[in-house]
């Protein structure tokens, strides 16, 4: 496809997710009914659909529509590009521009691309960094690693992605950490992955998760465990602790096994937690707030009723899982939300219900000092 017959393609599919297709949905379709799209067109169209998602309301200022046509138009003006020269009517390329579209002339303050109703909680719970964060959320995230030391050291590790051509680059933050700086597509077919030598998680919860106390014996629920993300991150941290993974869709378990078997970590799913333990890891469903930099889609289809009721599932999930805490045992809340309803006036919610617990550590991580947005209370049950 040519550059020009991408925009066009981008344009019908941004127009599909504009009217309420998931934008997943929009582009799997869209590949089905064109078979003539390569690989490389497929990734240039995600590229394009999900970095508009990103900066909806801007690209809109600047294309001067809240639509397909005008979200392209305007990523090509921020691009410093003249949509006149690829919006030619030629070929697959767009209709060329109106007279409104030519003349139209964008603000000279950009939206912060921020849903209008949520601006307050926004900026409630992310105070001076607030706008700077939301900026973030428009970029691109990286794509993160995490070493399983079970199976390699980080320097193992690099030299096992460098045969795969993968280039990664170490943090200060975590020496088990590694952000690939090219080729990352090649991953899912590497040594290093297929030999689960590394695990693909943001550097966020990998933080979180090095943070947990966490002792050889230790008996560990995850209790939201779905694909099992956590429960891997600290079976690799201490493979003397027993590891137990919960979620209420078994579904989303069905991954683990085989994710664990690639990792040599024991995770035992577990249908109908009773026992107490000494951790309990509640990673609970959540706006994803901390996330849109990955799935900008969510950050327009979330909606305050959506928000309300994720807060009650969470108060419910936290209430389940205080009774399953040992005496002296901790539980680990972690949400993938920058937002104070699901992290601080959650816990503290579950304080006033549950007094037996106080909060040993709080951490709110973003874009601008880790990974994606991710809040972590760590309570004690005294
Ligand atoms: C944020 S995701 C967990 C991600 C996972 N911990 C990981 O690292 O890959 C939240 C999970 O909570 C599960 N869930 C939702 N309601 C639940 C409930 N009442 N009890 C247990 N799990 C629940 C969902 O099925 C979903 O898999």
């Amino acid at each position: 496809m040519t550059p020009a017959a991408r925009i066009a393609a981008a344009a019908d599919i941004l127009d599909r997710i504009l009217d309420g297709t998931p934008a997943e949905a929009a582009l799997l379709r869209w590949s089905r009914a064109s078979r003539f799209a390569g690989s490389g067109d497929r990734a240039a169209l995600r590229d394009l659909v999900f970095g508009a998602l990103r900066r909806r309301d801007s690209l809109a200022a600047l294309g001067g529509a809240l639509t397909g046509r005008g979200l392209m138009i305007g990523h090509l003006r921020a691009e410093g590009l003249d949509p006149a020269t690829v919006f030619t009517g030629q070929a697959h390329a767009p209709a060329p521009l109106s007279d409104a579209e030519l003349s139209h002339e964008a603000p000279a303050t950009l939206p912060d691309d921020l849903p209008d109703w949520l601006r307050p909680a926004w900026t409630n719970a992310l105070g001076d960094d607030a706008a700077q964060i939301a900026r973030a959320m428009t970029e691109r995230a990286p794509v993160w690693l995490r070493v399983n030391p079970v199976r390699a050291t980080p320097d193992q590790a690099i030299d096992a992605l460098a045969e795969a051509g993968i280039e990664v680059a170490r943090t200060e933050l975590l020496a088990t950490a590694l952000r690939i700086t090219a080729n990352e597509r090649k991953l899912a077919q590497s040594r290093a992955y297929k030999d689960g030598l590394v695990e693909l998680q943001d550097l966020s919860p990998q933080i979180a998760c090095a943070l947990l106390p966490l002792n050889s014996g230790d008996k560990v629920l995850d209790f939201c465990a779905g694909g099992g993300g956590k429960s891997l991150a600290l079976a690799a941290r201490e493979p003397g602790a027993q590891l137990m993974a919960h979620d209420a869709s078994a579904a989303r378990l069905s991954d683990l096994p085989a994710r664990a078997a690639r990792a040599g970590a024991s995770i035992r799913v577990v249908d109908d937690p009773r026992d107490k333990v000494d951790l309990v890891v509640a990673d609970v469903p959540c706006s994803g707030s901390g996330t849109w930099r990955r799935g900008p889609d969510a950050k327009w289809r979330l909606t305050a009723d959506d928000l309300q009721g994720l807060v009650e599932t969470q108060a419910r999930i936290l209430d389940r899982v205080a009774g399953l805490v040992a005496p002296g045992g901790h539980l680990a809340y972690m949400t993938c939300s920058v937002l104070g309803a699901e992290n601080d006036d959650q816990v503290a919610g579950f304080l006033q219900r549950h007094p037996q617990f106080t909060v040993v550590m709080r951490r709110l991580m973003t874009p601008l000092d880790a990974g994606d947005g991710f809040f972590l209370a760590l309570m004690k049950c005294v």
